[in-house]
């Protein structure tokens, strides 16, 4: 592994191929190995073993690529696995949260919903996040969401994200966290769907900077030339031309 080795990037699908865009937008000169977990997503309604297990196949995967840093491009599974991975891996992890923080700052007096997976919700890291930044927040877990995302199918999204924000009074919401990879993918959708004033929140711009910040504090950024994708997965071809279609999607 050196300063030229490429960025591991992975998610259970192709959730993280939005938060790929955004690392490629920050860092055009790095190059980046992505893997969609397909085979086995979605991540978010599975049990925590399971998951860590699918996690390890991956790093395993990425760490034969020679990644120099490893970018968990799932909010799922950073949840359940940057801890253990922290502790043994010798490359930098990066982990990622529901933006509950930035959104919390943006909050007059209306609610911050936070949709996410079951397990993201769930789990420790965020019941932490939502002691400190919870004020006015309400957790809204959302099966099937996901895969609604993977088949490209915008308008069942639609459908289902109706019935989740017609719970509540449009007027009385400040913010929506997108506290999942894949449903960054419907940002424009959810605005369209709510009153301006409503901002839509997610953690992928966070994440490329601090991607680019620890490349740069370890002297690990790559010496100039355009770097390279490549994007790979444990499911099928048909995968990778979803994968491909969503990251020529305008977010
Ligand atoms: N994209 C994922 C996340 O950010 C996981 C979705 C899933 O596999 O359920 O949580």
């Amino acid at each position: 592994m050196n300063f030229e080795s490429p960025v591991g990037v992975f998610d259970s699908g192709v959730g993280g191929i939005s938060v790929l865009k955004r690392l490629v937008q920050e860092l055009p000169n790095e190059s980046f190995i992505y893997y969609g977990d397909t085979a086995h997503a979605p991540y978010g309604t599975r049990n925590v073993d399971d998951i860590m297990h699918c996690v390890n196949e991956v790093v395993d995967y990425l760490l034969r690529q020679d990644i120099k840093a490893l970018v968990i491009a799932c909010n799922t599974a950073s949840a359940v696995a940057a801890q253990t991975l922290r502790s043994w891996m010798q490359i930098p992890v990066i982990a990622m949260e529901p933006a509950l923080k930035p959104a919390a700052l943006l909050r007059k007096q209306g609610r911050i919903l936070v949709l996410a997976t079951p397990v993201t919700l769930k789990l420790e890291k965020f019941q932490k996040l939502y002691e400190l930044w919870g004020e006015g927040a309400v957790p809204v877990p959302c099966p099937g969401l996901m895969e609604l995302v993977e088949n490209e199918d915008f308008a069942g999204a639609e459908t289902y994200l109706r019935g989740v924000f017609s719970t509540y009074d449009p007027d009385s919401l400040d913010a929506i966290v997108l506290g999942c990879t894949h449903y960054v993918f419907l940002k424009s959708l959810i605005r369209s769907m709510l009153p301006q004033h409503v901002f839509v929140v997610d953690g992928n711009e966070g994440t490329a900077r601090q991607l680019k910040h620890i490349l740069e504090e370890k002297r690990l950024c790559s010496s100039g030339g355009r770097g390279t994708v490549k994007l790979y997965t444990s499911g099928d071809a048909h995968d990778i031309e979803v994968m491909k279609q969503l990251y020529a999607y305008d977010i």
